[in-house]
């Protein structure tokens, strides 16, 4: 990683060199296009490397040398969950879901393929990411290994980001909406995830519990205003900037944080949960510097 450590190095040059690092490394941890199921992994591939900005795998990152973990480890496991968050956009556009064309500035996977292609590729890249984060370049101790793969079963599974996926299909049909509902869904689907994008740098670090408590909290915050941004923009950004439709969620009848709390009360909802998170960094002094700056960029970006 380049000079980050000390929190110098400029925030949009270390996301790219993520974003770089992430996408090379898929294209050789992905099944190669060929072969009897070359249409599928076709599909795979174009779900995973038509851009994205990797902000999970930077979390993973920066946590982990904040907590002091081997970057080529954060860097591996990393990859895991870029592949289930691949995954949840992939069938997130599916018509039975959102109903999406455009993804990363292109049709989404199942236009590009085929619906039934779209799904399996999704499930492909879910368990792929579980197989990835079993191979020992993940941490050389198995019970570390096992912590990780716990942890990431236990974001992104019914309890995390697929409960929060029922809920927000199942509230587009429901009369009333209280925001409270709208907060535990956006930290089910959303949040649960760049949480344990956070901790999973304490754990490769095998760091105490009050390192990892405080990443995690620093993560779930991060990841909660990460949603109310991905609202704001859809209801107010450029469908150009975003790579995707705008104005989807209120097409549809979503309960988001702009549906219950307005424009305003979205941003200052955001604004306060950032405040919040970068508090939980206190512990870590300048280490923590490239942290502050991405939770800031959450809730700034325009893409
Ligand atoms: C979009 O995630 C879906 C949400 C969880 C809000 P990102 O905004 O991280 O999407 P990419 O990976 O950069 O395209
Ligand atoms: C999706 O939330 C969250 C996921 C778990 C994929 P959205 O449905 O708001 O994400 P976008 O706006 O389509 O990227
Ligand atoms: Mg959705
Ligand atoms: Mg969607
Ligand atoms: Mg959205």
């Amino acid at each position: 990683m380049p000079n980050t450590v000390d929190g110098r190095c400029d925030l949009a040059d270390a996301l790219s060199e993520t974003a770089r690092v992430v996408s090379e490394r898929l294209e050789t941890a992905l099944p190669p296009p060929e072969g009897e199921n070359a249409r599928l992994h076709e599909a795979i591939r174009y779900g995973m490397l038509g851009g994205g900005k990797r902000v999970r795998p930077f979390l993973l990152r920066h946590s982990a040398s904040v907590a002091g973990a081997d970057d080529e480890n954060a860097l591996h496991a990393a990859l895991a969950l870029e592949m289930i968050h691949g995954y949840s956009l992939i069938h997130d556009d599916l018509p039975a879901m959102d109903d999406d064309a455009l993804r990363r500035g292109r049709p989404t996977c199942h236009l590009a393929f085929d619906e039934a292609t779209a799904i399996l590729a999704g499930d492909s890249l879910l368990t792929l990411a579980f197989e990835w984060l079993a191979d020992p370049r993940t941490h050389a101790n198995p019970s570390v290994r096992c912590e990780m793969i716990s942890g990431l079963a236990l974001a992104a599974g019914s309890m995390g980001m697929v409960g929060g996926q029922a809920i927000d299909i199942a509230a587009e049909t429901m009369t009333s909406v209280r925001p409270g509902l709208v907060t535990t869904l956006a930290q089910m689907k959303t949040a649960a995830l760049i949480a344990f994008s956070c901790e999973a740098g304490a754990i490769l670090a095998e760091s105490s519990p009050e390192t990892r408590r405080a990443l995690r909290e620093f993560g779930s915050d991060t990841g909660l205003a990460f949603q109310i941004t991905d609202d704001l923009l859809d209801a107010i950004g450029d469908e150009h900037a975003l790579g995707k439709a705008v104005g989807k969620d209120a097409g549809r009848g979503k309960s988001t944080f702009v549906s219950v709390l307005g424009i305003d009360g979205a941003r200052q909802r955001a604004d306060d949960l950032i405040d919040r998170a970068i508090a939980k960094l206190e512990p870590f002094g300048s280490r923590a510097d490239m942290l502050r700056k991405v939770a800031r960029y959450v809730i700034t970006r325009t893409g």
